[in-house]
Protein backbone atom coordinates (compact mmCIF):
# COMPACT_ATOMS: atom_id res chain seq x y z
CA UNK A 1 0.00 0.00 0.00
CA UNK A 2 1.11 3.30 -0.81
CA UNK A 3 1.12 6.52 1.79
CA UNK A 4 -0.80 9.22 0.25
CA UNK A 5 1.55 12.15 -0.78
CA UNK A 6 0.83 14.79 -2.85
CA UNK A 7 -0.45 15.15 -6.36
CA UNK A 8 -3.85 13.87 -7.55
CA UNK A 9 -5.28 10.94 -5.36
CA UNK A 10 -7.69 10.10 -7.55
CA UNK A 11 -5.70 9.87 -10.75
CA UNK A 12 -2.95 8.06 -9.32
CA UNK A 13 -6.14 5.24 -7.87
CA UNK A 14 -7.43 5.25 -11.80
CA UNK A 15 -3.89 4.65 -12.93
CA UNK A 16 -3.38 1.45 -10.30
CA UNK A 17 -2.38 2.44 -7.09
CA UNK A 18 -3.72 1.48 -3.77
CA UNK A 19 -4.17 4.16 -1.38
CA UNK A 20 -5.24 4.63 1.96
CA UNK A 21 -7.72 6.64 2.85
CA UNK A 22 -9.25 6.28 -0.62
CA UNK A 23 -9.76 9.21 -2.63
CA UNK A 24 -13.67 10.33 -2.14
CA UNK A 25 -15.91 12.06 -5.16
CA UNK A 26 -19.82 11.63 -5.19
CA UNK A 27 -22.40 11.52 -8.42
CA UNK A 28 -24.60 14.20 -7.95
CA UNK A 29 -22.27 16.40 -5.82
CA UNK A 30 -23.45 19.56 -7.13
CA UNK A 31 -27.11 19.35 -6.90
CA UNK A 32 -30.71 20.58 -5.45
CA UNK A 33 -29.51 18.54 -1.63
CA UNK A 34 -27.08 21.67 -1.38
CA UNK A 35 -28.90 24.90 -0.21
CA UNK A 36 -26.06 27.25 -2.33
CA UNK A 37 -27.08 25.56 -5.91
CA UNK A 38 -31.07 26.08 -5.35
CA UNK A 39 -30.51 29.62 -4.82
CA UNK A 40 -28.55 29.67 -7.83
CA UNK A 41 -31.09 27.53 -9.57
CA UNK A 42 -33.46 30.15 -8.36
CA UNK A 43 -32.44 32.75 -10.38
CA UNK A 44 -31.60 31.20 -13.44
CA UNK A 45 -34.22 29.98 -15.95
CA UNK A 46 -34.29 26.56 -16.94
CA UNK A 47 -31.96 23.72 -15.98
CA UNK A 48 -30.88 23.05 -19.78
CA UNK A 49 -29.93 26.79 -19.83
CA UNK A 50 -27.87 26.52 -16.59
CA UNK A 51 -26.05 23.37 -18.35
CA UNK A 52 -25.00 26.54 -21.04
CA UNK A 53 -24.06 28.93 -18.74
CA UNK A 54 -20.46 28.74 -18.13
CA UNK A 55 -20.19 31.15 -15.54
CA UNK A 56 -22.87 29.36 -13.67
CA UNK A 57 -22.32 25.95 -14.79
CA UNK A 58 -18.53 26.64 -13.34
CA UNK A 59 -19.68 27.89 -10.02
CA UNK A 60 -21.95 24.91 -9.59
CA UNK A 61 -18.94 22.36 -9.96
CA UNK A 62 -16.90 23.79 -7.45
CA UNK A 63 -20.14 24.39 -4.73
CA UNK A 64 -19.30 20.98 -3.21
CA UNK A 65 -15.08 20.78 -3.76
CA UNK A 66 -15.77 24.28 -1.60
CA UNK A 67 -17.88 22.70 1.04
CA UNK A 68 -16.43 19.65 1.27
CA UNK A 69 -13.03 19.29 -0.52
CA UNK A 70 -13.29 16.32 -2.18
CA UNK A 71 -10.59 14.71 -4.23
CA UNK A 72 -13.01 14.85 -7.73
CA UNK A 73 -14.62 17.47 -9.17
CA UNK A 74 -17.28 16.49 -11.55
CA UNK A 75 -18.43 18.59 -14.51
CA UNK A 76 -21.81 19.97 -13.86
CA UNK A 77 -24.00 19.56 -17.13
CA UNK A 78 -26.45 16.50 -17.89
CA UNK A 79 -26.02 13.55 -20.10
CA UNK A 80 -28.98 15.32 -22.68
CA UNK A 81 -26.68 17.84 -23.91
CA UNK A 82 -25.79 15.31 -26.19
CA UNK A 83 -29.01 15.53 -28.10
CA UNK A 84 -29.43 19.10 -27.81
CA UNK A 85 -26.30 19.00 -29.44
CA UNK A 86 -27.86 16.77 -32.11
CA UNK A 87 -30.59 19.08 -32.70
CA UNK A 88 -33.27 17.51 -31.10
CA UNK A 89 -35.97 19.54 -28.72
CA UNK A 90 -34.45 18.75 -24.97
CA UNK A 91 -35.94 20.64 -22.04
CA UNK A 92 -36.62 19.99 -18.36
CA UNK A 93 -39.64 20.61 -16.10
CA UNK A 94 -40.08 21.13 -12.31
CA UNK A 95 -41.00 18.14 -10.69
CA UNK A 96 -41.11 15.94 -13.86
CA UNK A 97 -37.56 15.46 -15.65
CA UNK A 98 -36.43 15.84 -18.98
CA UNK A 99 -39.42 16.33 -21.94
CA UNK A 100 -37.52 15.54 -25.49
CA UNK A 101 -39.33 15.38 -28.67
CA UNK A 102 -39.36 11.94 -28.82
CA UNK A 103 -37.76 9.95 -32.13
CA UNK A 104 -41.01 7.48 -33.52
CA UNK A 105 -38.82 5.20 -36.06
CA UNK A 106 -35.82 5.21 -38.38
CA UNK A 107 -36.69 8.11 -40.25
CA UNK A 108 -36.69 10.82 -37.79
CA UNK A 109 -32.38 9.81 -37.65
CA UNK A 110 -32.79 12.63 -40.45
CA UNK A 111 -33.96 15.06 -37.83
CA UNK A 112 -30.07 14.23 -36.05
CA UNK A 113 -27.27 16.18 -37.42
CA UNK A 114 -23.39 16.87 -36.82
CA UNK A 115 -22.99 20.08 -38.33
CA UNK A 116 -23.95 22.14 -36.08
CA UNK A 117 -23.20 20.21 -33.11
CA UNK A 118 -19.98 21.61 -31.76
CA UNK A 119 -21.40 25.19 -31.73
CA UNK A 120 -24.22 23.90 -29.93
CA UNK A 121 -22.12 22.04 -26.88
CA UNK A 122 -19.20 24.58 -27.33
CA UNK A 123 -20.07 25.90 -24.22
CA UNK A 124 -19.30 23.18 -22.02
CA UNK A 125 -15.96 23.84 -23.04
CA UNK A 126 -15.71 26.95 -21.65
CA UNK A 127 -17.36 25.56 -18.23
CA UNK A 128 -14.28 23.32 -18.36
CA UNK A 129 -11.34 26.01 -18.77
CA UNK A 130 -13.27 27.81 -16.35
CA UNK A 131 -13.29 25.27 -13.69
CA UNK A 132 -9.60 23.82 -14.45
CA UNK A 133 -8.41 27.28 -13.61
CA UNK A 134 -9.91 27.67 -10.01
CA UNK A 135 -9.78 24.28 -8.92
CA UNK A 136 -6.99 23.45 -6.36
CA UNK A 137 -4.27 21.13 -7.55
CA UNK A 138 -5.15 18.14 -5.88
CA UNK A 139 -8.79 17.72 -7.33
CA UNK A 140 -8.86 15.85 -10.22
CA UNK A 141 -11.63 17.17 -13.22
CA UNK A 142 -14.16 14.53 -14.13
CA UNK A 143 -15.74 15.06 -17.70
CA UNK A 144 -18.49 12.59 -18.49
CA UNK A 145 -21.38 11.86 -20.89
CA UNK A 146 -24.47 9.25 -21.32
CA UNK A 147 -23.74 6.09 -22.96
CA UNK A 148 -25.47 5.44 -26.11
CA UNK A 149 -27.82 2.88 -24.76
CA UNK A 150 -29.00 5.29 -21.82
CA UNK A 151 -29.16 8.32 -24.02
CA UNK A 152 -31.38 6.41 -26.35
CA UNK A 153 -33.69 5.77 -24.26
CA UNK A 154 -34.65 9.18 -23.64
CA UNK A 155 -34.34 10.08 -27.28
CA UNK A 156 -37.20 7.80 -28.28
CA UNK A 157 -38.91 7.07 -25.02
CA UNK A 158 -39.18 11.06 -24.97
CA UNK A 159 -39.13 11.57 -21.02
CA UNK A 160 -37.77 8.96 -17.65
CA UNK A 161 -39.26 5.65 -18.67
CA UNK A 162 -40.38 2.43 -16.06
CA UNK A 163 -41.33 0.24 -19.17
CA UNK A 164 -39.16 0.96 -21.98
CA UNK A 165 -42.01 0.02 -24.44
CA UNK A 166 -41.16 1.89 -26.79
CA UNK A 167 -36.82 1.47 -27.63
CA UNK A 168 -37.79 -2.31 -26.69
CA UNK A 169 -39.74 -2.02 -29.86
CA UNK A 170 -37.29 -1.04 -32.11
CA UNK A 171 -34.91 -2.82 -30.84
CA UNK A 172 -37.17 -5.95 -31.50
CA UNK A 173 -38.80 -4.96 -34.41
CA UNK A 174 -36.00 -2.80 -36.32
CA UNK A 175 -32.37 -3.39 -34.64
CA UNK A 176 -30.70 -1.17 -37.77
CA UNK A 177 -32.77 1.53 -36.86
CA UNK A 178 -31.17 1.62 -33.56
CA UNK A 179 -28.26 0.22 -34.44
CA UNK A 180 -28.03 3.53 -37.06
CA UNK A 181 -29.15 5.99 -33.73
CA UNK A 182 -26.41 4.19 -31.30
CA UNK A 183 -23.68 4.90 -33.99
CA UNK A 184 -24.71 8.26 -34.22
CA UNK A 185 -24.18 8.62 -30.42
CA UNK A 186 -21.21 6.75 -30.17
CA UNK A 187 -19.77 9.49 -33.08
CA UNK A 188 -21.71 12.25 -31.36
CA UNK A 189 -20.42 11.32 -27.35
CA UNK A 190 -16.58 10.73 -28.56
CA UNK A 191 -16.28 14.47 -30.19
CA UNK A 192 -18.18 15.59 -27.19
CA UNK A 193 -15.55 14.18 -24.85
CA UNK A 194 -13.13 15.21 -27.07
CA UNK A 195 -13.95 18.49 -26.78
CA UNK A 196 -14.28 18.14 -22.70
CA UNK A 197 -10.11 16.64 -22.83
CA UNK A 198 -9.21 19.75 -24.81
CA UNK A 199 -10.68 22.13 -22.56
CA UNK A 200 -9.27 20.26 -19.39
CA UNK A 201 -10.92 17.12 -18.07
CA UNK A 202 -8.45 14.72 -16.51
CA UNK A 203 -10.48 11.57 -16.51
CA UNK A 204 -13.81 10.84 -18.01
CA UNK A 205 -17.05 8.97 -16.65
CA UNK A 206 -19.47 7.23 -18.72
CA UNK A 207 -22.75 6.74 -17.24
CA UNK A 208 -24.96 3.65 -18.57
CA UNK A 209 -27.70 4.20 -16.01
CA UNK A 210 -30.01 1.72 -17.64
CA UNK A 211 -27.88 -1.42 -18.08
CA UNK A 212 -29.88 -3.07 -16.26
CA UNK A 213 -33.09 -3.06 -18.37
CA UNK A 214 -31.49 -5.98 -21.24
CA UNK A 215 -30.92 -9.90 -21.19
CA UNK A 216 -27.57 -10.81 -21.95
CA UNK A 217 -27.12 -11.20 -25.82
CA UNK A 218 -28.90 -7.32 -26.05
CA UNK A 219 -26.54 -6.60 -23.10
CA UNK A 220 -23.51 -7.58 -25.27
CA UNK A 221 -24.76 -5.64 -28.62
CA UNK A 222 -26.47 -2.45 -26.89
CA UNK A 223 -23.95 -2.08 -23.76
CA UNK A 224 -20.79 -3.75 -24.37
CA UNK A 225 -20.22 -3.15 -27.97
CA UNK A 226 -20.70 0.89 -28.41
CA UNK A 227 -19.07 1.70 -25.02
CA UNK A 228 -16.49 -0.24 -26.34
CA UNK A 229 -16.18 1.87 -29.28
CA UNK A 230 -16.00 4.93 -27.58
CA UNK A 231 -13.43 3.60 -24.80
CA UNK A 232 -11.10 2.24 -27.75
CA UNK A 233 -11.41 5.58 -29.97
CA UNK A 234 -10.66 7.67 -26.73
CA UNK A 235 -7.84 5.85 -25.37
CA UNK A 236 -6.72 5.47 -29.16
CA UNK A 237 -6.21 9.30 -28.99
CA UNK A 238 -5.67 10.39 -25.37
CA UNK A 239 -3.77 7.47 -23.64
CA UNK A 240 -3.56 9.48 -20.55
CA UNK A 241 -7.08 10.24 -20.11
CA UNK A 242 -8.54 7.34 -17.89
CA UNK A 243 -12.00 6.03 -18.30
CA UNK A 244 -14.65 4.86 -15.84
CA UNK A 245 -17.97 2.99 -16.79
CA UNK A 246 -20.73 3.00 -14.71
CA UNK A 247 -23.13 0.55 -15.88
CA UNK A 248 -25.66 0.60 -13.41
CA UNK A 249 -27.83 -1.99 -12.45
CA UNK A 250 -26.40 -4.65 -14.46
CA UNK A 251 -26.05 -7.15 -12.28
CA UNK A 252 -24.39 -10.70 -13.27
CA UNK A 253 -23.26 -8.66 -16.61
CA UNK A 254 -20.92 -6.88 -14.91
CA UNK A 255 -18.98 -9.92 -15.60
CA UNK A 256 -19.19 -9.13 -19.73
CA UNK A 257 -18.03 -5.37 -18.62
CA UNK A 258 -14.99 -7.19 -16.88
CA UNK A 259 -13.95 -8.70 -20.01
CA UNK A 260 -14.14 -4.89 -21.94
CA UNK A 261 -10.39 -3.73 -22.75
CA UNK A 262 -9.14 0.10 -22.32
CA UNK A 263 -10.75 0.96 -18.67
CA UNK A 264 -9.41 2.20 -15.87
CA UNK A 265 -12.58 2.17 -13.48
CA UNK A 266 -15.58 1.06 -12.61
CA UNK A 267 -18.23 2.10 -10.94
CA UNK A 268 -20.36 -0.46 -8.63
CA UNK A 269 -24.07 0.05 -8.42
CA UNK A 270 -25.30 -0.40 -4.95
CA UNK A 271 -26.38 -3.87 -5.55
CA UNK A 272 -23.30 -5.15 -6.34
CA UNK A 273 -21.60 -7.31 -3.18
CA UNK A 274 -18.01 -5.70 -3.07
CA UNK A 275 -16.42 -8.76 -2.56
CA UNK A 276 -17.61 -10.79 -5.64
CA UNK A 277 -16.55 -7.22 -7.91
CA UNK A 278 -12.75 -8.07 -6.26
CA UNK A 279 -12.42 -11.60 -7.49
CA UNK A 280 -14.46 -10.34 -10.82
CA UNK A 281 -12.77 -7.57 -12.03
CA UNK A 282 -8.63 -7.68 -12.36
CA UNK A 283 -6.95 -6.90 -9.78
CA UNK A 284 -4.88 -3.54 -11.31
CA UNK A 285 -8.80 -1.69 -11.73
CA UNK A 286 -10.06 0.46 -9.92
CA UNK A 287 -13.55 0.14 -8.80
CA UNK A 288 -15.34 2.78 -7.39
CA UNK A 289 -18.64 2.76 -5.40
CA UNK A 290 -20.82 1.71 -3.86
CA UNK A 291 -23.02 3.25 -0.85
CA UNK A 292 -26.33 3.48 -0.55
CA UNK A 293 -27.17 7.12 -1.17
CA UNK A 294 -29.97 6.24 1.35
CA UNK A 295 -27.76 5.40 3.66
CA UNK A 296 -26.30 8.83 3.06
CA UNK A 297 -29.51 10.73 3.63
CA UNK A 298 -30.13 8.75 6.38
CA UNK A 299 -26.73 9.19 8.59
CA UNK A 300 -25.86 7.99 12.16
CA UNK A 301 -24.56 4.83 12.60
CA UNK A 302 -25.53 3.09 9.79
CA UNK A 303 -23.55 5.09 7.37
CA UNK A 304 -20.62 4.44 9.68
CA UNK A 305 -21.21 0.67 9.46
CA UNK A 306 -21.81 0.75 5.70
CA UNK A 307 -18.40 2.71 5.19
CA UNK A 308 -16.71 0.67 6.75
CA UNK A 309 -18.35 -2.53 5.12
CA UNK A 310 -17.61 -0.94 1.67
CA UNK A 311 -13.93 -0.06 2.89
CA UNK A 312 -13.11 -3.65 4.19
CA UNK A 313 -14.23 -5.35 1.05
CA UNK A 314 -13.14 -3.01 -1.77
CA UNK A 315 -9.91 -0.79 -0.18
CA UNK A 316 -7.29 -3.95 -0.26
CA UNK A 317 -6.94 -2.78 -4.17
CA UNK A 318 -7.49 0.41 -5.96
CA UNK A 319 -10.49 2.26 -5.03
CA UNK A 320 -12.47 5.07 -5.08
CA UNK A 321 -15.15 5.76 -2.49
CA UNK A 322 -18.62 6.98 -4.14
CA UNK A 323 -22.09 6.18 -3.83
CA UNK A 324 -23.68 3.29 -5.53
CA UNK A 325 -26.08 6.32 -7.48
CA UNK A 326 -26.59 9.89 -7.12
CA UNK A 327 -27.03 11.90 -4.12
CA UNK A 328 -30.84 11.77 -3.11
CA UNK A 329 -31.96 15.59 -2.59
CA UNK A 330 -33.44 15.10 0.78
CA UNK A 331 -29.52 14.61 2.35
CA UNK A 332 -28.64 16.96 4.77
CA UNK A 333 -25.32 18.38 2.95
CA UNK A 334 -23.65 17.50 7.02
CA UNK A 335 -24.11 14.13 6.37
CA UNK A 336 -21.76 14.36 3.53
CA UNK A 337 -19.37 16.44 5.89
CA UNK A 338 -19.51 13.12 8.01
CA UNK A 339 -19.04 10.88 5.23
CA UNK A 340 -15.77 12.44 4.05
CA UNK A 341 -14.63 12.70 7.93
CA UNK A 342 -15.43 8.87 8.37
CA UNK A 343 -13.55 7.97 4.86
CA UNK A 344 -10.64 9.73 5.65
CA UNK A 345 -10.68 8.43 9.30
O1 LIG B 1 -23.04 14.42 -10.75
C1 LIG B 1 -22.98 15.67 -10.78
O2 LIG B 1 -22.98 16.39 -9.77
C2 LIG B 1 -22.84 16.34 -12.16
C3 LIG B 1 -24.03 16.72 -12.82
C4 LIG B 1 -24.98 15.69 -13.41
C5 LIG B 1 -26.37 15.94 -13.54
N1 LIG B 1 -26.93 14.93 -14.24
C6 LIG B 1 -27.06 17.14 -13.03
C7 LIG B 1 -28.54 17.14 -12.93
C8 LIG B 1 -24.73 14.46 -14.01
C9 LIG B 1 -23.42 13.67 -14.11
C10 LIG B 1 -25.97 13.99 -14.54
C11 LIG B 1 -26.11 12.72 -15.29
C12 LIG B 1 -27.45 12.28 -15.68
N2 LIG B 1 -28.49 13.02 -16.15
C13 LIG B 1 -27.84 10.92 -15.74
C14 LIG B 1 -26.95 9.74 -15.39
C15 LIG B 1 -26.81 9.53 -13.94
C16 LIG B 1 -28.02 8.96 -13.25
O3 LIG B 1 -28.58 9.71 -12.41
O4 LIG B 1 -28.39 7.83 -13.53
C17 LIG B 1 -29.18 10.88 -16.20
C18 LIG B 1 -30.00 9.64 -16.38
C19 LIG B 1 -29.56 12.22 -16.47
C20 LIG B 1 -30.86 12.69 -17.05
C21 LIG B 1 -31.58 13.54 -16.09
N3 LIG B 1 -31.20 14.81 -15.73
C22 LIG B 1 -32.79 13.24 -15.42
C23 LIG B 1 -33.55 11.93 -15.53
C24 LIG B 1 -33.10 14.36 -14.64
C25 LIG B 1 -34.35 14.55 -13.83
C26 LIG B 1 -34.27 13.85 -12.52
C27 LIG B 1 -33.90 14.80 -11.43
O5 LIG B 1 -33.11 14.44 -10.57
O6 LIG B 1 -34.46 15.92 -11.44
C28 LIG B 1 -32.07 15.32 -14.81
C29 LIG B 1 -31.98 16.65 -14.18
C30 LIG B 1 -30.73 16.95 -13.43
N4 LIG B 1 -29.45 16.66 -13.84
C31 LIG B 1 -30.65 17.66 -12.19
C32 LIG B 1 -29.29 17.79 -11.88
C33 LIG B 1 -28.67 18.50 -10.71
C34 LIG B 1 -31.82 18.23 -11.41
C35 LIG B 1 -32.36 19.42 -12.17
C36 LIG B 1 -32.70 20.60 -11.29
O7 LIG B 1 -31.82 21.19 -10.64
O8 LIG B 1 -33.88 20.97 -11.27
Amino acid sequence: MTAVSTGKTLLRVLAGSTLEPPPIWLMRQAGRYLPEYRALRARTGGFLELCLSPALAAEVTLQPIRRYGLDGAILFSDILVVPYGLGQAVSFREGEGPILEALDHGGDLARLAMDGFAGRVAPIGETVRRVRAELPPSVTLIGFAGSPWTVSTYMIEGRSSREFGRIKAWLYRDPSALAALIDRLVEATVAYLELQIAAGVEAIQLFESWAGILPAPAFERWVVTPNAAIIAQLNARHPDIPVILFPRGAGANYQAVSRMAGLAGVGLDTTVPPTWARQTFAPSMALQGNLDPLVLATGGAALAEEVRRIRAALGSGPFVFNLGHGVVPETPPEHVAELVRLVRA
